[in-house]
């Protein structure tokens, strides 16, 4: 499958203010739905410009934005540094090379991310190895779209997903105490003359 060339969005990236809004939407809810603590350490998967990490980062000891992308990253570290931020830090990471996630965390997040990644279940799986005992992670995608959401399909794997075969994945990665929770939608044109509204929900589980 062709990629999505995310280098070359990355400049406009925060230029189009339904994706700035829809992430809010998704911070926000993460922030009503999570326990942040000032002493947890964040991962935030495919963190793009930060618009995810940057609404967290108050609330918590740091984050960590990880992302295959340099051009999104590069957006992302002009922003930490325009706000002499010091909780903050990116780091490139290209699963499709093998690079595999470091470090330890108290809670992974991903937010619109994980439709772009053709083996999700093994991402669960590492995703759990980086949390520390009762850690959380928290993935952000959207329900079923039928292939509509995007204007192109290039890099995109998943079509959304069915909330119960995620919540299995989330099992068999290791994950207890999974919940899911509506987090967002968003109403956009498809077919070139109808309205369609796409969901996004939150789903949380805890390493035991
Ligand atoms: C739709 S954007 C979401 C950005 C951000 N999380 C948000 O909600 O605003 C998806 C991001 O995932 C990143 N991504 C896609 N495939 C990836 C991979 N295999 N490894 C790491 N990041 C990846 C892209 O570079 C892009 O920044």
């Amino acid at each position: 499958m062709k990629k999505r060339d995310f280098d070359r969005e990355a400049s406009n990236w925060d230029q189009v203010p339904e994706r700035v809004q829809v992430a809010s939407d998704i911070a926000h809810s993460m922030i009503r739905t999570l326990i942040l603590r000032s002493d947890m350490d964040v991962l935030d998967f495919g963190c793009g410009t930060g618009l995810i990490s940057l609404a967290l980062q108050p609330f918590v000891h740091s984050v960590t934005g990880v992302d295959s992308s340099q051009g999104m990253l590069d957006v992302f570290r002009r922003k930490i540094s325009d706000n002499a931020l010091k909780n903050v830090e990116t780091s490139y990471l290209d699963l499709d090379k093998g690079d595999n996630l470091t470090g330890r965390y108290h809670l992974v997040v991903s937010s619109m991310t994980l439709h772009h990644i053709k083996g999700f279940r093994p991402l669960l799986k590492q995703f759990y190895q980086v949390l520390h005992t009762s850690g959380t992670l928290c993935v952000a995608d959207l329900d079923m779209d039928d292939g509509q959401f995007h204007a192109s399909n290039d890099g995109v794997f998943h079509f959304g997903f069915d909330r119960e075969d995620l919540r299995l994945g989330f099992q068999e990665a290791g994950f207890r105490d999974i919940r899911v929770f509506d987090a967002a939608c968003i109403e956009k044109l498809v077919d070139g003359s109808n309205n369609r509204i796409f969901t996004i929900f939150l789903m949380i589980g805890q390493k035991e």
